[in-house]
C-alpha cells in the first residue's frame, strides 16, 4: 500500500475535536483509514511516510487502547516515538501542563499526542507549541479519534451512516467517547438516540439535536446500532445512581432488552467495558452482534489515518 502523504482535502494542524468538522473531512479520513485496515492486515505493516519524524504520546489518564494504538500507528508510519511517563516525569515534582508542553516542544517534536482529565486542556497545550496535537480525550469534552473508528467500524459493516439511528446508552453526561459521537453521526446525517437516567444526561442535552429517552426499551426500538458507555466513576462527584446492580437492571444491556432494536443491530463500546454494570458478559462477547474487538482493530488505521492526514499540513508529504 502506498501512503497518501498529500492531503488537500484536510487542511487542519491540529485533530483537537469532531466539533465544525464538515462531513467530507469525517468522510476523507474514513476513506484513508480503509486503506490503513488493509495494510494493517498484510505481514508487512511498515511504511516510511513518518520517516524521521517523531510522535510524543503524552497522556495524563490511563488508557490502553488508545495509547497502544497510537503507539502501533506512529511506528507503522515509519515515526520514532516516546512514550511520557507521566507518573516518572516532573510533572510529579509540580511542573505545570503549559511547561511540560513547552519543555517538550523545544525538543522539537513533529506530533504531540496528549489526553488530560480536563476538558479543554488540549486545546490550550496546542496553542504553546509549534507541532500538530492530537486530542487522545480531554476530561468530558471530546475524544475524536474514537469517534471517527466508532463511524469506521458502522461504516464498514452497514456500508453507511446516512439515515441509520444510533443509541448512545448510558453515562452521557460525563463521556467524550459520547459528545464527539453526537457531533460525527449529526454531521454523517445520522439519527443520534441518547438513553440515560436523568442524572446522567449532559446539562441542555437538547440542543446536541438528539431524542432523549429515559427507557432503554423504549429508545431501543428500532435502533441499528447500541453503542453504551462507560460508568465514569472517576469523574463523579457523589452518587449518580443508586447502585451497580440497579443500573445494569434499568440501564444496562442483555440479549432481553437488544431485542428492542433491530434484529441485527450491533452492539459498540469503547472500552474498558464495567462487565454486568452496563453490558451483559455474554452479550460482549456474542460476535455475532457485538463488534467492540473490530473497533480495537479500526482505531490503529484511524490514528495512522489521522497521522497520514495532519502530516501534509506539517511539513511532511
Ligand atoms: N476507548 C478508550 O479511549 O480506551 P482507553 O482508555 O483504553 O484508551
Amino acid at each position: 500500500m502506498t501512503s497518501t502523504g498529500s492531503n488537500r482535502e484536510f487542511s487542519r494542524r491540529h485533530l483537537l475535536g469532531i466539533a465544525g468538522m464538515s462531513a467530507e473531512e469525517i468522510g476523507f479520513l474514513l476513506d484513508l483509514s480503509d486503506g490503513y485496515v488493509d495494510l494493517n492486515r498484510e505481514a508487512d505493516k511498515k511504511q516510511s511516510l513518518l520517516h524521521g519524524r517523531t510522535l510524543i504520546n503524552l497522556f495524563f489518564e490511563n488508557s490502553t487502547r488508545t495509547r497502544t494504538s497510537f503507539e502501533l500507528a506512529g511506528k507503522r508510519l515509519g515515526a520514532d516515538v516516546i512514550n511520557m511517563s507521566v507518573g516518572s516525569s516532573s510533572i510529579k515534582k509540580g511542573e505545570t501542563l503549559i511547561d511540560t508542553a513547552m519543555t517538550l516542544n523545544a525538543m522539537h517534536p513533529d506530533v504531540l499526542v496528549v489526553r488530560h482529565s480536563d476538558s479543554g486542556a488540549v486545546n490550550l497545550l496546542a496553542e504553546k507549541v509549534n507541532c500538530a496535537v492530537i486530542n487522545a480525550g480531554d476530561g468530558s469534552h471530546e475524544h475524536p479519534t474514537q469517534a471517527l473508528l466508532d463511524a469506521l467500524t458502522i461504516r464498514r459493516r452497514r456500508g453507511k451512516l446516512q439515515g441509520l439511528t444510533v443509541a448512545l446508552c448510558g453515562d452521557v453526561r460525563h463521556s467524550r467517547v459520547a459528545r464527539s459521537n453526537m457531533y460525527l453521526l449529526d454531521a454523517m446525517g445520522a439519527r443520534v438516540r441518547i438513553i440515560a437516567p436523568p442524572t446522567l444526561l449532559p446539562t441542555a442535552a437538547e440542543r446536541f439535536g438528539v431524542e432523549i429517552f429515559h427507557d432503554m426499551r423504549a429508545g431501543l426500538e428500532g435502533c441499528d446500532i447500541v453503542m453504551m458507555l462507560r460508568l465514569q466513576t472517576e469523574r463523579m462527584q457523589g452518587s449518580y445512581v443508586p447502585s451497580t446492580r440497579e443500573y445494569f437492571h434499568f440501564w444496562g444491556l442483555d440479549a432481553e432488552k437488544l431485542a428492542c432494536a433491530k434484529p441485527d443491530a450491533l452492539v459498540m463500546h469503547p472500552g474498558p467495558m464495567n462487565r454486568g454494570i452496563e453490558i451483559d458478559s455474554e452479550l460482549a462477547d456474542d460476535l455475532t452482534r457485538s463488534v467492540i474487538l473490530d473497533q480495537v482493530e479500526l482505531g490503529v488505521a484511524v490514528r495512522m489515518a489521522c497521522l497520514d492526514a495532519l502530516a501534509a499540513h506539517n511539513g511532511a508529504g
